[in-house]
């Protein structure tokens, strides 16, 4: 396994498991235990997928069988739409407890809008801005070690990083998680990230379920048979060589053995542009590009 360095001084794996859709306490269990089995050591929930609760249990029953200790594993979460300003702070508790942890590695704000809002409303900056303060809070108390966003765009962060900015932020988000594929290359936010001492990580690395298109493109699988290796993996070993956090999603053993085997070949530089090439600026996820 590869490591990110994160601004906040901590590491944090350069793959992790998606865990988007998986509710089911018995399914969480399978996915997690084979997981583990395969070296995965990050996990990546949030408020809104309802499964908090199931991947507390499932870490306290299975860490412990594998020899491993809550500071082995990597865990995410992120606060939700209807969490935001003064609510935060009782949310990110409320995580702590089913998460059955006394810290989160990584929380982030799942989208810059609050529900309730417009999308084009401006009163979105000033609550999430609001919604940071209790992040920072949490991050200073332990209860946090790394803070960031996701779905932020430049405009978003520009807000929180520029001087003179009412948002600025007092500690710089450790992380932007954003949507990144093949389809959606977001070149412009790698370099801001890079510029700005973030990292970013890839939501939907595959092109979420909505896309096996991106699997079948002719370059994909010809560098899939030239290094022996499946599309998902060339996909994952493109993002992970963008120096991009992956967090792919699957149920499905074989598909979750596959999705970490991404570390023992490397595409060349040609091979990075072939990929790079295929960019459409298309998201499977909602564009925040219109959230105020
Ligand atoms: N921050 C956000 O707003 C946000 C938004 C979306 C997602 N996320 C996070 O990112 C994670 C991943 O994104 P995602 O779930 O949207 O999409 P994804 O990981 O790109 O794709 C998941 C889909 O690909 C299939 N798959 C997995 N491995 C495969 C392989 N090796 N070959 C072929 N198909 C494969 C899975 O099916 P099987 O399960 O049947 O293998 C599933 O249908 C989520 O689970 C969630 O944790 C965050």
């Amino acid at each position: 396994m590869k490591f990110s360095y994160l601004n906040s001084g901590h590491e944090m794996p350069m793959l992790g498991l998606g865990t988007y859709k998986i509710t089911e306490k018995e399914e969480m269990f399978k996915v997690f235990k084979y997981a583990l089995e395969c070296g995965y050591r990050a996990f990546d929930t949030a408020q809104m997928y309802g499964n908090e609760e199931i991947i507390g249990e499932t870490l306290e029953e299975l860490l412990p069988k594998f020899n491993l200790k809550r500071a082995d594993v990597f865990i995410t979460s992120k606060l939700m739409t209807d969490q935001h300003g003064d609510k935060a702070a009782a949310a990110i508790d409320e995580t702590l407890r089913k998460l059955r942890t006394d810290y989160i590695d990584l929380f982030l704000i799942h989208w810059p809008y609050v529900d309730g809002l417009e999308r084009s409303d401006l009163k979105n900056g000033e609550i999430r801005a609001s919604s940071w303060k209790f992040l920072e809070k949490a991050c200073i108390a332990g209860k946090i070690k790394s803070i960031g966003v996701s779905n932020y765009t430049i405009k978003h962060l520009d807000e929180m990083l520029k001087d003179g900015s009412p948002y600025k932020a007092r500690i710089r988000p450790a992380i932007d998680q954003v949507e990144f594929h093949p389809y959606l290359y977001q070149k412009e936010m790698l370099d801001y990230c890079d510029e700005n001492g973030m990292t970013l990580e890839g939501y939907s690395p595959l092109g979420s379920p909505k896309s096996k298109d991106i699997l079948e493109e002719e370059v994909i699988k010809n560098l899939a048979k030239k290094y022996s290796k499946q599309p998902a993996q060339i996909v994952l070993r493109w993002e992970i060589q963008h120096d991009v956090i992956v967090i792919p999603k699957s149920a499905n053993p074989e598909r979750i053995k596959a999705n970490i085997e991404v570390f023992d070949f490397s595409l060349s530089p040609a091979e990075m542009e072939s990929i790079n090439a295929l960019n459409k600026n298309k998201h499977y996820a909602s564009d925040p590009v219109d959230i105020a």
